[in-house]
C-alpha cells in the first residue's frame, strides 16, 4: 500500500551538510499500524512530510497505491493527498470560527467531489467513533486538548483515505487520553487504513499491536 524506499533528506546548517533523514525504507500495509519514534531531532516530521507529499526528499521514493508521490506535479499532488491522506499535524490545527462538526466535514469540501455526498452525516459517524458525539455543535475554545485531538482524527479520516499519519498527537495530552487516542489509531488500522503515528513516548501504546520503527539523529551512532 505503502512503500518509503530508502528516502534521506538533506539540510544545510552553518554551512555544513547533515542527512535529517538518512535512507529510511520501511512499508504499511493495508490495516497497518506503524509507529514511528525517535529524539526530538531525528527527522521524524521531515519524514512524515515527506510522506504526506509536503516535502520532496533528495533521494528515494514514496509510493502510495502504485503513484510515486515524489514524481509527481503539484495539482495532481494535491488531489492525491486530499482523497488519499489524512494529515494530522503537529499541535492544533482545527479552524477557531468553525463548529466540531463543520471542521470535520470541511476537507470534504476542499476535494473535487463529483459524486456530491453528505459530509454531514458522515462527520457525524466519525465523531460519534471518536467518542465525541455530543460535542458536534461546540467551539473547538470549549474542547479539552484529548477531545480536540479526538475531533481532529475525525476530521482526518471525513475522506475515506487510504492512509492516516499523525505527527506527536498525543504530546500534550495526559498518560489517560494519550491511551484513548493511540487506542482510537489502532482501531482505525483494524479498519482497513495504513496509519502512520509519530511519537516520543511509547507508555501510551502499551496493550496495542503495531510495528516500530526508530529514527536517529544524526549526531548520535
Ligand atoms: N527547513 C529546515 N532547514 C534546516 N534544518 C532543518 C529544517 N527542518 C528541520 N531541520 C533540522 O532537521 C532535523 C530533524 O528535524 P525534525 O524532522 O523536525 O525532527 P523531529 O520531528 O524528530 O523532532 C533537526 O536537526 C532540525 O533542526
Ligand atoms: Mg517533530
Amino acid at each position: 500500500m505503502l512503500t518509503v524506499n530508502n528516502v534521506s533528506k538533506l539540510y544545510r546548517r552553518g554551512g555544513r551538510e547533515f542527512a535529517a533523514v538518512d535512507g529510511i525504507t520501511f512499508t504499511v500495509a493495508k490495516g497497518g499500524f506503524t509507529v514511528i519514534s525517535g529524539h526530538s531531532g531525528s527527522g521524524k516530521s521531515t519524514l512524515l512530510n515527506i510522506i504526506a507529499g509536503l516535502l520532496k526528499p533528495d533521494n528515494g521514493t514514496v509510493t502510495l497505491d502504485g503513484a510515486d508521490l515524489t514524481a509527481l506535479g503539484d495539482r495532481e499532488l494535491s488531489e492525491l493527498r486530499n482523497q488519499k491522506i489524512g494529515y494530522i499535524p503537529q499541535g492544533h490545527s482545527v479552524l477557531e470560527n468553525l463548529t466540531v462538526l463543520e471542521n470535520t466535514a470541511l476537507p470534504f469540501y476542499l476535494g473535487k467531489r463529483p459524486g456530491g455526498g453528505e459530509p454531514y452525516s458522515a462527520a457525524k459517524t466519525l465523531l460519534t467513533r471518536m467518542g465525541i458525539a455530543e460535542l458536534a455543535g461546540q467551539y473547538p475554545a470549549e474542547l479539552s486538548g484529548g477531545e480536540l485531538r479526538r475531533a481532529s482524527i475525525a476530521r482526518a479520516l471525513i475522506n475515506s483515505p487510504a492512509l492516516l499519519i499523525a505527527d506527536e498527537p498525543t504530546s500534550d495530552l495526559d498518560l489517560d487520553n494519550a491511551r484513548t487516542v493511540m487506542s482510537l489509531f489502532a482501531d482505525t488500522a483494524n479498519s482497513g487504513v495504513a496509519v502512520i503515528v509519530v511519537t516520543h513516548e511509547t507508555q501510551s501504546l502499551e496493550g496495542l499491536t503495531y510495528s516500530s520503527i526508530k529514527l536517529k539523529s544524526g549526531k548520535e551512532d
